[in-house]
């Protein structure tokens, strides 16, 4: 039942200093600067130091947003921490970022939805806060895919970065004009071999061999991820769009996940939305998994691009497969 409506307080984000340039990695794998560029968009990404874990990107994010906002940090009342590389398998890095805050007596949860991860713990946030059950939500997207990176395959290895974004969702007075319109999440475990960190978990635990075999590491099958990315975001985009009565035309900017520009110019072509209305990091960032949305969202917020009232539409696909989208006036 909804008996409140959500928005958006603010949002913040943080990455590491390191930067890795495409000319970095011609020197460790049998790539070139013009096939990253062409191929993805990317030209540098943020990359964590050895003792630079998840949680610490985290924290940091964290504080960006809850600074941002009108929001004290007693007032928190719940943490979702969106990642697939988190500091542990367990405690979640929910918990670890709450003791950091120096925060207890809420709930605080780590949820696994790959690159739609920051998606997906909007959608639930949003449950949340619409049922009254808690009035501010921390939520983050945070990811470390380079210390789970085969630097070996240069199918993979160019592509990820380190950073974390998170936002504030709280609870909408009545003359609020910020408000989540909507949001949708799907998934299709019937393809998750095509994006899996297979060793680790209770499947295959951590041996000599899954060490050696590098099954510790991202595999993904590129092309396969590529094909569903476009008509999943397209489909989730659509169906938020359709079930508000609202058209492309209606939404002032649309955030997607940062995984490829070729992706994004295939949506924003499907979607008939014109590039400027798009925001675009990935020059910088890489794909930062669960972090793209956010980090782009605070970006684009700070350089005065996204201004309260506007309508976005944030979306993303992923580990799963999973994909998602949500559409609020910010
Ligand atoms: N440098 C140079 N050549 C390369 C590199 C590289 N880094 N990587 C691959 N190649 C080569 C391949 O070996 C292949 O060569 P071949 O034709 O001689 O066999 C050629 O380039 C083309 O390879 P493709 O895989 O067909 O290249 P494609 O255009 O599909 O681009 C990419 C690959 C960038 C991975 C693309 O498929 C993609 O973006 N896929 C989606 C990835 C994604 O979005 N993942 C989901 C999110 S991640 C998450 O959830 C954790």
């Amino acid at each position: 039942m909804v008996n409140y409506n959500a928005k958006f307080s603010s949002f913040g984000s943080y990455a590491p200093k390191k930067i890795l340039t495409n000319a970095d990695l011609e020197k460790i794998v049998d790539t070139s600067d013009e096939w990253i560029r062409t191929r993805t968009g990317m030209v540098e990404r943020h990359i964590c130091s050895e003792n630079e874990a998840a949680s610490d990107l985290a924290y940091n994010a964290a504080i960006n947003a809850i600074e941002s906002s009108a929001v004290k940090y007693k007032d928190i009342d719940m943490i979702i921490c969106a990642t697939i590389s988190g500091d542990h398998p367990f405690p979640s890095t929910a918990c670890i970022v709450q003791k950091r805050l120096g925060l207890k007596g809420f709930p605080a949860f780590d949820i696994s939805a790959g690159c739609t991860g920051f998606i997906y713990a909007l959608d639930i946030a949003k449950q949340f806060i619409e049922n009254g059950t808690v009035k501010n939500i921390l939520v983050i997207g945070v990811d470390i895919l380079t210390k789970i990176t085969n630097w070996k395959d240069r199918n993979t290895c160019v592509l990820f970065g380190d950073a974390s974004g998170a936002a504030i969702v709280s609870r909408a007075e009545r003359s609020d004009i910020s408000r989540i319109i909507d949001s949708f999440i799907d998934a299709d475990g019937s393809m998750g071999e095509y994006l899996i960190q297979a060793a680790g978990g209770s499947r295959q635990p951590a041996s000599h061999k899954t060490v050696d075999e590098n099954l510790h590491t991202v595999f993904m099958e590129g092309n396969r991820i590529y094909k569903n990315a476009i008509k999943s975001m397209y489909a989730a985009c659509d169906e938020v769009l359709r079930r508000n009565n609202l058209g492309t035309n209606d939404v002032d900017w649309i955030i997607p996940h940062q995984a490829n520009l070729r992706i994004i110019e295939g949506l924003a072509d499907k979607m008939r939305i014109p590039m400027s209305k798009v925001i675009v990091n990935i020059e910088k960032y890489g794909n930062t998994s669960s972090a793209t949305v956010p980090v782009a969202t605070d970006e684009a917020i700070r350089a005065k691009k996204i201004r309260r009232g506007d309508v976005i539409l944030m979306t993303s696909f992923g580990a799963g497969l999973t994909w998602g989208a949500v559409l609020a006036r910010y």
